[in-house]
């Protein structure tokens, strides 16, 4: 278990698909999550379970926790390149009441933390479409940098979208994130 200030993160387990199934078929969410509008897949239980819990494309998936130990996100990583020592990661928090609050963001510098101490990852990136201005700023917050953009690669509401792609290193965490670094060191 992973325990910040507000949230924590432990491994995903068969409970949570109930809740977690709620915001995936959530319309506003997908849009946000995916730039999906309307739902382009309407996913069973079991479906979304087989995803989740079996990991058979190789991700790794975890469960984000508020305060009071409710699911309120999923976070995780795929795409790993062993020689490279890089994965790309996502983040997300489903139930509206919590956006906006700083849920994906503490969870993402947990994570991200985690990712490069614990899995000793060099580079770790993420994507989101122009749109997410939230999901922007919180990637910058934690230090993710804009590397790229593919052009109009996303079609929502009528229009097309760029991809906004963004990334960062290990020694630039640890330089933005001195202090929590240091304490990683003594643990
Ligand atoms: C994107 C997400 C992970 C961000 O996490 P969060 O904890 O809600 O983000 P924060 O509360 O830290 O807000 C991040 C920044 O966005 C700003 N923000 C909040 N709501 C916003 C909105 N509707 N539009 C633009 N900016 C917004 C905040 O003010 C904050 O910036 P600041 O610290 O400079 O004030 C989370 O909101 C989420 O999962 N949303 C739904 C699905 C989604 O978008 N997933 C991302 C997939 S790419």
């Amino acid at each position: 278990m992973l325990q910040g200030k507000k949230i924590r993160i432990r491994a995903l387990e068969e409970a949570d698909i109930e809740g977690i199934y709620n915001w995936y078929n959530d319309q506003e969410f997908n849009l946000w999550a995916s730039g999906a509008w309307p739902l382009n897949t309407l996913k069973s239980k079991e479906e979304l379970a087989e995803k989740l819990l079996d990991q058979l494309d190789g991700g790794h998936r975890y469960a984000v926790l508020s305060e009071d130990l409710a699911v309120i996100g999923t976070i995780g990583f795929r795409d790993l390149n062993i020689a490279a020592r890089s994965a790309v990661i996502y983040v997300n928090i489903g139930p509206r009441e919590y956006w906006g609050k700083g849920y994906g963001t503490e969870a993402l510098m947990i994570f991200v933390k985690y990712l490069f101490y614990q899995w000793n990852f060099h580079r770790l990136s993420l994507d989101t479409w122009d749109g997410n201005n939230r999901a922007i700023r919180a990637y910058k917050k934690v230090g993710f940098k804009i590397e790229g953009r593919q052009r109009e690669a996303y079609y929502i509401l009528g229009e097309y979208h760029d991809a906004v792609l963004m990334g960062m290193l290990k020694h630039e965490f640890q330089l933005l994130h001195k202090e929590q670094c240091l304490h990683n060191s003594k643990e």
